[in-house]
């Protein structure tokens, strides 16, 4: 056994027999944010520090994933200092470091793996690699600190859509998912075929407030489908179709085709996650990821989940987008019934 890893037993063993107090860091680089989170117990986020990198992508219209990590360590050592600052901790007081090792941008993940593994190193501190998708489902946690598995959750974010069964705390499965694009990804490509800034979803969930959900009809017959797959190509090119003849017509009108686009999406997601409520008949659903910020999606889950007869939640928008607090609080719990990662934890582009 190395020095490190005869440190970090005793540390692990306070660190278990101590779970309501433990600080734990959270690090998250998987893709555009530089995250650094310190969390107390399971749910308390003493502090939260985020660099978003929207404005150095922006005029790419989408992540540069060279630029990415390079921000990223540009930013990862103020970012982590100001959380520390901001919680009114000193590294010292870190009982665990969790970071995000997968799915995501490859060099990006690296960025944060290398520097939680520097840090955990030289503060003789266990540290765990985290499953981003698994990070958003346990924000959860952080706005519902009572909810307990089972329970089913939606993560829909620019990368993933699927729809989990949470067995226990470290324990989910998939029950399905998209075929095609993710959710935030058809969002933000028929946002910017309509001129708007990366990413896309917040901008067209803001000019759809003034626009008709019924004026086109960009429904898919495989979404409609009794099963939990789903497909966002066909709208996307329905949309794209729809905008170049209305065009042509010269009855264009950008916020109707925001509308029926951002409405149809949601439409489809709200109907796969109660359907999986009915399939299963497990009576909590939850949603995760940064498309779950949207106010029309969390309005009518809450809707349907009510005349469902199931218990919704969903974390509050902050934690949506990807933040670190998740990945603490998903690392704290793996770290509670597992092993700590290996000084060679590796990074990886998927899950
Ligand atoms: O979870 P996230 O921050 O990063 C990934 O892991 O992908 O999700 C980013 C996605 C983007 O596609 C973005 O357009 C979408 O979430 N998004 C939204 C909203 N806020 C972020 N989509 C719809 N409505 C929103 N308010
Ligand atoms: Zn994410």
């Amino acid at each position: 056994m190395s020095s490190y890893e005869s440190i970090i037993k005793n540390r692990l063993e306070r660190y278990r027999a101590n779970p309501d107090n433990t600080i734990t860091l959270g690090i998250e680089t998987s893709c555009d944010d530089t995250s650094a989170a310190l969390l107390r117990g399971k749910t308390e986020v003493l502090s939260m520090c985020t660099n978003s990198q929207i404005k150095l992508h922006q005029e790419f219209g989408g992540v540069v994933p060279e630029l990415a990590s390079r921000d990223h360590v540009r930013n990862l050592y103020p970012v982590v200092s100001e959380a520390l600052k901001m919680a009114g901790l000193k590294p010292e007081d870190i009982d665990a470091i969790a970071v995000t090792n997968r799915p995501g941008l490859l060099g990006s993940l690296l960025t944060g793996v290398n520097f939680a593994k520097g840090m955990a190193y030289s503060l003789g501190i266990p540290f765990i690699g985290v499953n981003h998708i698994y990070g958003h489902i346990m924000a959860n946690y952080l706005s519902a600190p009572d909810l307990t598995p089972p329970f089913l959750c939606l993560i829909a974010s620019g990368g993933h859509t699927q729809v989990a069964q949470v067995n226990s705390n470290c324990n989910y499965e998939i029950l399905g998912g998209t075929c095609d694009d993710a959710a935030g990804e058809a969002l933000d490509k028929i946002a910017r075929a309509l001129g708007l800034p990366y990413p896309g979803g917040p901008h067209l969930e803001r000019i759809a407030e003034d626009g008709n959900e019924h004026a086109y009809n960009f429904r898919s017959q495989f979404n409609e489908r009794n099963s939990l797959e789903l497909s966002f190509s066909g709208i996307k090119t329905a949309a794209i179709n729809a905008m170049n003849a209305s065009e042509i017509k010269g009855d264009f009108r950008i916020a109707d085709v925001a509308a029926s686009f951002q409405s149809s999406v949601i439409n489809a997601l709200v109907s796969k996650l109660i359907l999986a409520g009915e399939m299963t008949r497990i009576p909590k659903i939850a949603i995760a990821g940064g498309v779950s910020s949207n106010g029309l999606l969390r309005k009518r889950l809450e809707d349907e989940a009510r005349a469902h007869g199931l218990d919704f939640y969903c974390p509050d928008k902050k934690y949506c987008t990807d933040n670190a607090a998740m990945i603490a609080c998903a690392g704290r719990l793996v770290l509670m019934e597992n092993d700590p990662s290996p000084l060679s934890l590796d990074a990886y582009a998927v899950d």
